[in-house]
């Protein structure tokens, strides 16, 4: 089988770290609503680091625990929402920071989903081009740039961070499940900012009538996202196993989208996987949408719960809305 081998894994997060108690400060909440509600204790804030500075600081982790050098990668594969810039991509930036002076860089946007997009990604390109070695992975997120710090039902739930992991072929165990559904684009977006040419007649865009939150924070409708993401998780998870007959006990380790202990407590009684096979590190981190799963990842490989040899099966929704699925053995 054509797989992957996840040889370094990294992750940073901003230094500045906020309690529930903080958020009850600026907006009308409590530890109690949010611990109950969402399992979020903490969430690590941008404090001035660019997105990109984040993602190079964990791909600097990733390449040194893979032992190799920079100029050795191919390919560098930048998942996030949240680019320091429209142009150029994230991973450019990143790529003149590390001296990845061998590598082809693009950014992807598959929002929350974005780590198993980008994962998949790599795994096709390695499968593709035989001169390619090494592909870096990254997804860092600055959520905190566009989530509104006035609307509670958001707002403690994000936060900010990225993860990263340097990965070659392999003949291991590898599938993916990928889906999207536009349909859904409406339950959870946020706009860019609106033209600024100066013959324009109007301040801002026609969205049509889907899109109807008027300035440029996050809109999320929390229902309507609960619903798809708790179906999304075991619709993942098992459409990857199935396609190459895994049996979903035969995984050691899930590492879903950290989004809310409740979303992920009610995919694995669907599944039929108790609660100590998931990598959880919401309480933490809140949701820092596509880095989650490599920061819970990277947590995880680092204090020795994931070993060489297990089984992992990455689980991610989100935004688009999307959702995906990647099973390796790690
Ligand atoms: O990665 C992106 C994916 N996003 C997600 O996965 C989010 C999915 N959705 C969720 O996790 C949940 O829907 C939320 C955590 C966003 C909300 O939880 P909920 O149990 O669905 O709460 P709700 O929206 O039904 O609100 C219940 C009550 C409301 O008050 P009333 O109308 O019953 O008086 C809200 O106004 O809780 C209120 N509420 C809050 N109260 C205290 C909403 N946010 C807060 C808050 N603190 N922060």
């Amino acid at each position: 089988m054509f797989g992957i081998n996840i040889i370094g894994t990294g992750s940073y997060t901003p230094k500045l770290t906020v309690t529930n108690d903080d958020m009850s400060k600026i907006v009308d909440t409590n530890d109690e609503w949010i611990s109950t509600r969402t399992g979020i204790k903490l969430r690590c804030l941008n404090d001035g680091e660019a997105t990109w500075y984040m993602g190079a600081k964990a791909a600097e982790k990733a390449i040194a625990a893979a032992g190799i050098s920079p100029e050795d990668i191919g390919l560098i594969i930048d998942s996030t929402v949240t680019g320091d810039f429209y142009t150029p991509s994230c991973a450019c930036v990143i790529q003149d920071h590390l001296g990845a002076v061998n590598a082809a860089a693009f950014d992807i946007n598959a929002a929350c989903s974005g780590f198993v997009y980008g994962l998949d990604t790599a795994k096709r390109f390695l499968q593709t081009d035989d001169g390619l070695k090494y592909v870096l992975v990254i997804s860092n997120e600055i959520l905190s740039r566009f989530v509104d710090y006035t609307d509670r039902s958001t707002c403690v739930l994000f936060g900010d961070g990225a993860g990263a992991v340097v990965v070659e072929r392999s003949e291991k165990l590898y599938s993916s499940y990928l889906f999207s559904d536009g349909s859904g684009a409406k339950v959870l977006y946020a706009k860019k900012m609106f033209p600024q040419h100066p013959f324009r007649t109007s301040d801002a865009v026609d969205y049509g009538e889907d899109f109807t939150k008027e300035d440029q924070f996050l809109f999320q409708d929390g229902k309507e996202v609960y619903k798809f993401a708790t179906k999304a998780l075991p619709t993942a998870s098992k459409a990857a196993a199935d396609k190459i007959g895994l049996a979903l006990n035969d995984i050691d380790w899930f590492v879903p989208h950290q989004a809310n202990i409740r979303i992920i407590e009610t995919a694995a009684k669907n599944l039929d996987i108790p609660m100590s096979r998931f990598i959880i590190n919401l309480d933490k981190h809140g949701n820092t949408s596509s880095a989650s799963m490599p920061v819970a990842f990277d947590e995880a490989v680092s204090d020795g719960r994931i070993k060489k040899g297990q089984k992992v099966c990455f689980v991610g929704f989100g935004a688009g809305l999307t959702m995906g699925a990647v099973i390796v053995e790690y």
